[in-house]
């Protein structure tokens, strides 16, 4: 059952995008060398107390901490520790959501620290792209399979991989709503999934791989990383679909 949203149910979810955008921004301009994700989560945490809000991920499913951190190799859900100091060099995708007044929003960045080689360049412009242009077809009467599919075409013309394992997802009341909304066609899938209509809100998080497309899961059974050891990134914004075609509520403009 795929839940629409009046438009108190956006306001909210806008005055939710908001914060998650906020917070990202100041995630983004701290991770510096030498910073930990540790630390990152920490400020986080500090702003999540502050504004009187709270850490979607945070316990969910147990996950430990409210920011997930995605190292080079890594793809998503990687732990704050102070062991993963930030280089030069290195690229790190920062994954954060808040619950506010009863509402979700969830969005995601990959960041560069210092200078990176132009294969991470690349990467990232490639990733934050496919996701601009899964957001350009969310319309009324587009079906959810025409998001997947435009993402897919242009990451793999791009030469680089889409990863399986982890789709997108409808949001509000819970973190995860329908429907599943994945960066790529499934193979023998029937049907191009349901059709896009205004009150939607989607969460829509590409996940590219420079290599294989393969992923494993680390010991500590959160880490998801590139089974060729290879670089990955992710982008995710939550999108509401109005009568005037997609709003992006976790934009980090201010
Ligand atoms: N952005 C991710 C998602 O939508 C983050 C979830 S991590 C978890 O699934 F820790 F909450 F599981
Ligand atoms: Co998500």
């Amino acid at each position: 059952m795929i839940r629409l949203k009046n438009r108190e149910e956006l306001k909210r979810m806008r005055a939710a995008g908001r914060v998650v955008s906020e917070v990202l921004m100041r995630l983004e301009e701290e991770a510096k060398e030498g910073v930990t994700t540790w630390e990152l989560n920490e400020i986080a945490e500090r702003m999540c107390a502050s504004g009187g809000f709270k850490a979607a991920f945070k316990g969910y499913a147990n996950y430990p901490a409210s920011v997930c951190f995605a190292l080079n190799e890594e793809i998503v859900h990687g732990i704050p520790s102070k062991k993963k100091v930030l280089r030069e060099g290195d690229i790190v995708g920062i994954d954060f959501g808040v619950l506010l007044d009863g509402y979700y929003a969830d969005s995601a960045i990959t960041v560069a620290i210092g200078k990176i080689r132009p294969v991470a360049e690349k990467l990232l412009r490639v990733t934050r792209n496919s996701l601009y242009r899964g957001i350009e077809v969310v319309r009324n009467s587009n079906r959810v399979m025409d998001i997947s599919k435009e993402i897919q075409t242009y990451v793999e013309n791009e030469g680089f991989s889409i990863v399986r394992d982890f789709v997108g997802h409808g949001i509000g009341k819970e973190l995860h709503e329908e429907p599943q909304i994945p960066n790529f066609i499934p193979p023998n899938g029937k049907g191009r999934g349901v059709t896009l209509c205004s009150g939607m809100v989607m969460a829509i998080e590409p996940m590219v791989n420079e290599g294989s497309e393969r992923t494993k899961i680390l010991e500590d059974g959160w880490t998801a990383v590139t089974y060729d050891g290879k670089l990955s990134a992710h982008f995710e914004h939550t999108v509401a679909l109005t009568d005037n075609g997609p709003e992006i509520l976790t934009e980090r403009i201010h």
